[in-house]
């Protein structure tokens, strides 16, 4: 499954179509929606389109919260969809017993440059451009154990758009992407692998992350879709070296609106890295590569850790 439906209008015009909504997964009702708003827009984004329009999806306690909160969330919403110059058009709000907020969006993408998440071919090389490590430092805020600094970060990284990286790879072209959410990294590898040419190899030191997460992991914060994603996608996993408990925690930590992960030609690699940071991606980092064989493997390598 991609990460959003693809309708072809035209020979040279799609449609592309999303819907993602979440509880909260920070204290602040504006940040939330800023992050509920950049990772709605995520999925138009990992399969190389424009996103244009988009609409609400609210449920709200209406006889528990005060409507200042929801006041708060869509603001925060509208605020990230006039960054990405995305049109609200509408919504939808029920009552309900816990609060929701999310958003269906609606974009275009030329049929013949749909982005994929399969298509990575032996020697390309993978690259991630955010931090992984937010489910875990999620987790640690309702246990009210995240320093304020820890919650900041995961806030500015989560309500980042994926825009400025979707428009560099595809100026650059790319072979396969997808956006790291809640199935983790290794789940999102593993959905990227099914359409691919032979296994990954993945360097466990090069993987960007929050210094807090491993932190907090150590405590035993960590999500229960965590415990769910390695169980499920484990058997793909060879180790080679020493593992690391705590980091093979956050291999499978559940994301949200996480980054982008990229499968790029060897030579383009480079290129499109040094257009990323160029672009203030700083966490964009090559995690990976493509390798013949173990055919359908993750090998994740932990050197020295
Ligand atoms: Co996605
Ligand atoms: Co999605
Ligand atoms: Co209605």
């Amino acid at each position: 499954m991609d990460d959003a439906g693809i309708f072809k209008i035209r020979d040279d015009l799609a449609l592309i179509q999303t819907v993602d909504f979440f509880t909260p997964i920070v204290n602040a009702p504006f940040e939330f929606g800023q992050i509920a708003a950049a990772n709605a827009l995520s999925d138009v984004y990992a399969m190389g389109g424009i996103p244009l329009t988009a609409m609400n999806i609210v449920g709200f306690p209406i006889k528990k919260l005060k409507k200042e909160i929801l006041k708060e969330i869509l603001r925060g919403g509208l605020d990230k969809l006039n960054e990405a110059e995305v049109c609200l058009v509408g919504g939808h709000s029920v009552d309900d017993e816990e609060l929701k907020y999310g958003l269906s969006v609606t974009g275009t993408v030329h049929p013949d440059r749909v982005i994929a998440n399969s298509g990575a071919r032996a020697g390309d090389r993978l690259i991630l451009t955010k931090p992984i490590g937010t489910g875990i430092i999620a987790t640690a805020i309702k246990g009210k154990t995240a320093s304020r600094e820890a919650e900041k970060k995961i806030v500015d990284s989560m309500s980042a758009l994926n825009k400025d990286a979707s428009e560099v790879m595809q100026e650059i072209g790319v072979h396969a992407c997808t956006d790291v959410t809640g199935f983790g990294l290794i789940g999102h590898l593993t959905e990227m692998l099914r359409g691919s040419e032979g296994g990954f190899l993945i360097t466990a030191s090069q993987i960007p992350h929050f210094k807090e997460a491993l932190q907090y992991a150590a405590m035993g914060l960590v999500p229960a879709g965590c415990y769910a994603n390695k169980n499920f996608y484990q058997p793909r996993v060879e180790i080679k070296g020493n593992p690391d408990i705590d980091f093979a925690n956050l291999l499978y930590d559940p994301q949200t609106s996480g980054g982008l992960l990229i499968a790029v030609e060897e030579k383009k690699a480079d290129p499109l890295l040094e257009s990323l940071l160029t672009k203030g991606i700083d966490a964009a980092t090559i995690i990976g590569e493509v390798i013949h064989s173990p055919k359908d493997k993750i090998v994740v390598h932990y050197n020295s850790c």
